[in-house]
């Protein structure tokens, strides 16, 4: 087997007396199209920020593409690409200017990177009004721009934080297709998503946090044991369903 291009041991994450990240051990092969699924504050961002070394891990270890990301985040950074929750985009610069300057960036040459990001802004629809500032960009188009950045340079491992949120059934459809060639091509993709329906659809593989700790983790197949469950089956199944009673918030009518 192939060795792993995601590797956690123990990846843990504190914020004070809260442990958000609670000692994960995770393997993500090559080629997997990975979901990393949870309720509303299970700790999703919050891993997903250390792996890509947006912030950093109170304890354990991360190894992307064989590489300790701490030992050298240059190395782990120029192979990957990320879109986290704050989106990190630059407001003041049109999508054009933010897509030449993310291509430069990652070391690609002014034509490669001129080429590809006009190739970008036509993918994802937002070629028609190129004087633009990012700033007046609706959400939707913010998110989508920050995915072209993402990818300029080609990369190994792509991480999404909630990619399907806030943007159109025909953006959503166009980064499916996106998603699924560079799959195809042999990239690794980890995503977050609330949108059980499209991870099932997607993924390969799944895996599961819940207050901090991974709960369940494997591939589809496995996830359903034999049995005829879907995705949302599951995930109740592992997380806990909604409350029994509906007696609170009876003034609601
Ligand atoms: N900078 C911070 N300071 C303090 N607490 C934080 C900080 N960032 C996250 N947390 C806490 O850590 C926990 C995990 O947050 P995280 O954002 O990782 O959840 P999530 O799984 O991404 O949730 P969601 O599905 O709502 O996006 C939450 O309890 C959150 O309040
Ligand atoms: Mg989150």
């Amino acid at each position: 087997m192939a060795a792993p291009v995601i590797e956690l041991d123990a990846l843990t994450r504190r914020f004070g007396d809260l442990v958000a990240v609670d000692s994960i051990d995770l393997r993500v092969e090559p080629g997997q199209f990975f979901g990393f699924l949870g309720p509303n504050g299970a700790g999703k961002s919050t891993t997903i920020k250390m792996v890509t070394g947006l912030l950093a891990p109170t304890s354990g270890r991360i190894r992307i593409l064989g590489t300790d990301l701490v030992a050298d985040p240059v190395a782990v950074k120029r192979q990957i690409g990320v879109v986290p929750e704050g989106l990190a985009l630059y407001g003041r610069l049109t999508g054009a200017e933010f897509l030449n300057f993310a291509g430069r960036l990652y070391g690609l040459d002014r034509e490669t990177t001129a080429r590809r990001a006009s190739e970008l802004l036509e993918f994802m629809r937002l070629a028609d009004r190129p004087d633009t500032l990012i700033t007046d960009y609706s959400h939707g188009m913010q998110k989508k721009l920050a995915m072209a950045a993402a990818v300029i340079h080609g990369p190994r491992i792509l991480f999404l934080d909630e990619p399907f949120e806030g943007v159109d059934a025909i953006a959503a459809g166009t980064l499916k297709a996106m998603l699924q060639r560079m799959i195809a091509n042999g990239a690794t993709i980890f995503l977050t998503s609330h949108v059980l329906e499209i991870v099932e659809r997607l993924c390969s593989h799944v895996a599961i946090i819940d207050h901090g700790k991974l709960v369940a983790q494997g591939s589809l197949d496995e996830l359903r044991a034999g049995q005829q469950r879907n995705l949302e089956q599951i995930f109740l199944s592992v997380v806990g369903g909604p409350p029994e009673t509906a007696g609170e918030l009876s003034w609601l009518g």
